[in-house]
């Protein structure tokens, strides 16, 4: 078939985006399709033009963050209809406004972390929660822009005076524990991913820890208390199908486990990931081969499951 792979864009993953993209195009390649590159890191003329010239069977979304995972170019490809991956425009816009999600989340009774959306102004004078507490952009992916809130942390300089995701900023509870994950293809949740990040000191699985090969280790199946397992995929595959997603989705979480270690503790859901990570170090691949699907199959699963 004919592959158009969407790739790089103007988020701030648009590395992440490059090498999910390289690695997703070789794939097809290697299965026989006839695959072309188009990156996105131009004007949407020229995306529409290569599309429109070129035809493709189905568009690969390779996109991550802004303008890629957000629903404005699944609004595109709606309008051109041509069949892509992943989710459509209401899902894609929704989980990538994390406060969005989280209104949709405890709608459906889906346990999130406790948190509200202020300005930098609003944040300057005092500490919200009790620290540690998590500051994070409503609409980045990959950690960007995320800061843990200390005791002592200077939260002026961190926030007030150089918070450039935004008008706003999404304040939540720290979750102690343990960073969890789980993959979703369609209606079916793969396995439980344990994720350690290695040596950064802070137990953040922060940019670096997410990228850097040996940045962070995973642990799957993760060996956690059995109801804490069952319940991650069945939160993750209530997440997938609260927002709407389609296709392949990924839900992380934190897992606190630190209150009663022979209990199967709390899960909060942080977010849901729409276009998940394709790179070597990425978890939903990982999860796949690890269920059986390796990555090449994954990709051919992918362009399957495209509609628009
Ligand atoms: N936002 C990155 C790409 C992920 O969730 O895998
Ligand atoms: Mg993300």
């Amino acid at each position: 078939r004919k592959i158009s792979v969407l790739m790089g864009g103007l988020s701030a993953e648009r590395e992440v985006s490059l090498s999910s993209g390289r690695n997703v195009a070789d794939a097809l390649r290697g299965l026989g399709h006839t695959v072309r590159c188009i990156d996105t890191g131009t004007d949407l003329l020229t995306i529409v033009r290569d599309l429109h010239d070129h035809r493709p069977d189905v568009v690969f979304n390779a996109l991550h963050g802004r303008f890629g995972e957000d629903g404005s170019i699944q609004g595109v490809l709606d309008w051109i209809g041509i069949p892509y991956t992943h989710s459509g425009v209401r899902a894609s816009a929704t989980a990538m406004d994390k406060d969005a999600a989280r209104t949709v989340f405890a709608a459906a009774g889906l346990p999130v972390a406790t948190g509200r959306v202020m300005t930098p102004a609003e944040l300057e004078p005092a500490d919200p929660l009790p620290v540690p507490y998590v500051i994070k952009p409503l609409n980045e992916g990959s950690s960007v822009g995320v800061e843990i809130i200390h005791p002592g942390s200077n939260r002026r300089a961190m926030v007030a005076q150089s918070w450039s995701f935004g008008t706003h900023i999404l304040v939540e509870e720290f979750v102690p524990g343990r960073e969890l994950t789980v993959g979703v293809l369609e209606d079916r949740a793969l396995t439980v991913t344990d994720i350690t990040p290695a040596g950064n000191g802070t137990g953040f699985y922060d940019y670096q820890a997410k990228y850097a090969a040996g940045g962070s280790c995973h642990e799957l199946p993760a060996r956690i208390h059995p109801t804490a397992f069952a319940q991650a995929r069945e939160l993750a595959l209530a997440a997938h199908r609260a927002l709407g997603c389609r296709g392949a989705s990924r839900t992380d979480f934190r897992y606190d486990d630190t209150t009663d270690p022979t209990g199967p503790g709390r899960l909060v859901i942080l977010e849901t990931n729409t276009q998940p990570g394709m790179t070597p170090t990425s978890l939903l691949p990982e999860q796949a081969a690890a269920c059986g699907t390796d990555y090449a199959a994954l990709c051919q699963w992918m362009i399957d499951h495209a509609t628009c």
